[in-house]
């Protein structure tokens, strides 16, 4: 049996981000009565809330296919100039991790995107010569987790851009009740409320959560998800009542206990925590940022009172 998707398909499914939601409606429409390819789409912001989902949505309201690859996966140009040449017009192409494309597979991009057409090396040596190919009309929907990472020339080519936000628990909330639905598993309202408080701010985490828990619910109580049952399991996962799990703690407790609150730098704050400081600046900081439980200064990231507060710990220990 395979386990079904919980991802939204049309946009009018999709919970939260109602502001993208709303512009994106409208560039979608308009393009569509005027028999128009998409504009090219960039989506940022933290891992987990939905860029991947947003260009799928975008290929089933424009009714063409979408090839899903990723910057990594993408090493020679003329890999990239193969998944261009096999495009339809109107297709998807969506590149997650866009920032981590290299330079010459990102030069073929230059042209694709803005004139629809690469220029292919055939042969070797004196022997060699350029050719033309032009493309059919796509839109180039990437995705990355910070828009700063992206050059200068790739990111003026993308006519919109869209920053993801993390979700309050009230939506978290809706999309655990409608994963619910499509998991086939009884779900409390106030468990429901709980475990939207416990999924930092992530649909990713709430839907990650929630198959946790009904494992839990099956197994040890009677299939119910209950307010017990979520916070049995999740205590168990050593996920807090804001939901932050070991990796965000121990951030928080290194520059507590190693370096005095901080101020301490990215670089030195990932050696410690034998992290990767990429991993750090991408993942965990951004809702540590967003929480409050961390400040950014120019010398370095601080903890903050907050944090000591939520951790239970005495400022100066
Ligand atoms: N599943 C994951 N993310 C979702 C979202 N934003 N809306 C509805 N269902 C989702």
């Amino acid at each position: 049996k395979i386990e079904k998707s919980l991802r939204p398909v049309y946009l009018s499914e999709y919970i939260g981000q109602e502001r993208l939601k709303g512009n994106l409606q409208i560039s979608i429409d308009a393009a569509k009565r005027r028999g128009e390819s998409l504009d090219h789409i960039l989506f940022y912001g933290p891992p987990g809330l939905g860029k991947t989902t947003l260009a799928g949505i975008i290929a089933h309201e424009m009714g063409v296919k979408m090839k899903a690859t990723s910057g990594p996966a993408i090493e020679k140009p003329g890999e990239i100039a193969a998944i261009l040449n096999g495009l339809s017009e109107g297709d998807v192409l969506f590149i997650d991790e866009i920032h981590r494309l290299n330079r010459q597979v990102e030069e073929v991009l230059y042209s694709a995107m803005e004139d629809f057409y690469i220029d292919v090396v055939i042969g070797k040596d004196s022997g060699s010569r350029s050719v033309r190919i032009n493309l059919p009309k796509f839109t180039l929907v990437g995705a990355t987790t910070r828009a700063g990472m992206l050059t200068a020339p790739l990111r003026d080519r993308f006519g919109i851009s869209y920053k993801l936000d993390y979700y309050t628990p009230g939506e978290l909330k809706e999309i655990i009740i409608r994963s619910s639905e499509l998991l086939d598993v009884d779900i409390n309202e106030d468990a429901a409320s709980d475990l939207s408080k416990r999924s930092r701010g992530t649909p990713r985490i709430a839907n990650r959560l929630l198959k946790r828990v009904r494992d839990y619910a099956q197994i040890r109580f009677d299939g119910v998800i209950t307010k017990d049952v979520v916070s049995s399991t999740l205590d168990l996962m050593e996920i807090d009542s804001l939901g932050l799990d070991k990796g965000d703690k121990s951030i928080l407790e290194t520059i507590i206990y190693k370096f005095a609150g901080g101020p301490v730098g990215i670089d030195t704050l990932a050696a410690s925590l034998g992290e990767d400081a990429g991993t750090i600046e991408d993942v965990y900081e951004p809702f540590l940022l967003q929480q409050g439980f961390i400040n950014r200064t120019p010398r370095g990231r601080v903890v903050t009172e907050a944090a000591y507060k939520h951790l239970g710990v005495s400022m100066g220990e």
